[in-house]
This record gives structure tokens, C-alpha cells and sequence, in this order.
């Protein structure tokens, strides 16, 4: 699956720590926007849409929540308890986010600007285009029609 968690260098001394990240370095691509999501509660579920062409890196910088995955085969649910650590997700990944807790700012980086027409909302049109592009081998994956997510 088109995701990685990457591991951040802390800068720390007396003066507390910091954390530097740039673009097409410890960031794999050119950022164009960045947004962060705060006051979600436990309840809550974002996301639910893929992207064709996007790509993000998730980072938990106050507080925790959970990233549920799949590439319409393999899922996978990737907790984001550290400031220290970030999620990309690539193209043509699902994802879904939850377990926020309260005090939770997730920061996303990401490297294009907001576009509609980039997002896959129907969890039944992104198996379609998963099994259009032929993104699995037989072998390898189950049946995406098959997959309760
Ligand atoms: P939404 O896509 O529902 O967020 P999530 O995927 O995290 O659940 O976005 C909520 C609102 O914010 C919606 O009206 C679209 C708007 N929005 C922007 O204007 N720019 C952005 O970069 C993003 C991500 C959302």
C-alpha cells in the first residue's frame, strides 16, 4: 500500500525540542497547502474519500487519533499517538479517521491545492478505479469486491 510512517529528527536540547521538516526532503514532495483539524471527538469519523493524485503526510501534533487504511485489498489501522512521527499517504489510498482524542491537532501536509475533482468519495467508485487500473495482482490480493472495509 501506498503509505509510510516516517520517523521525524528531534532537535532537542535544555530549551525543549524541535522538529523541521521541508519540502522534498524529509517531506517527499513540494507542499502546496497544509491545513490541521482540531476539536473532533471520540465519535467522529473524516476523511472517507481517497485521492487520485494527492499526497499527505498526517501528523498528530497535540493529542492522538487513529488513520484506518486500505488500497481496496490489504487494510491496514495506523495509530498516530506522536508529534515525532508523520503518515504519508499516496495515491489511491482510503482513508478513514477516528479516535480522535480531545485535545487532538492533527496537522496534514499536502501536495496540492484543494480540488473536488481530485477526491474519490464513493467507497464503490474507488474499487472500480482500483480494479480499472489494475493496481493488484491476482495473486497478491484478494477480491476488492470481496473486502468489507
Ligand atoms: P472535508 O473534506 O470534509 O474534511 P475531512 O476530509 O477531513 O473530513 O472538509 C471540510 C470542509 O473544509 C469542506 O467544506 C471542504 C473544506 N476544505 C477546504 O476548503 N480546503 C481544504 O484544504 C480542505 C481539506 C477542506
Amino acid at each position: 500500500m501506498n503509505i509510510r510512517l516516517l520517523d521525524f529528527d528531534v532537535k532537542e536540547d535544555e530549551r525543549g525540542s524541535l522538529i523541521a521538516l521541508e519540502g522534498t526532503k524529509e517531506i517527499p514532495f513540494e507542499i502546496r497547502r497544509i491545513y490541521y483539524i482540531f476539536g473532533a471527538s471520540d465519535q467522529v469519523r473524516r476523511g472517507d474519500h481517497a485521492h487520485k493524485e494527492l499526497q499527505q503526510i498526517l501528523i498528530a501534533l497535540a493529542g492522538s487519533c487513529t488513520v484506518s487504511v486500505t488500497d481496496g485489498c490489504t487494510k491496514e489501522e495506523i495509530p498516530l499517538p506522536s508529534r515525532t512521527q508523520g503518515l504519508f499517504i499516496g495515491r489511491m489510498v482510503w482513508r478513514e479517521l477516528h479516535d480522535f482524542s480531545p485535545d487532538c491537532v492533527l496537522l496534514v501536509l499536502a501536495s496540492d491545492y484543494y480540488n473536488k475533482n481530485d477526491y474519490i468519495s464513493s467507497y464503490e467508485d474507488f474499487l472500480k478505479m482500483v480494479e480499472k487500473r489494475g493496481d493488484h495482482h491476482q495473486q497478491t490480493c484478494c477480491d476488492p469486491n470481496g473486502s468489507d472495509r
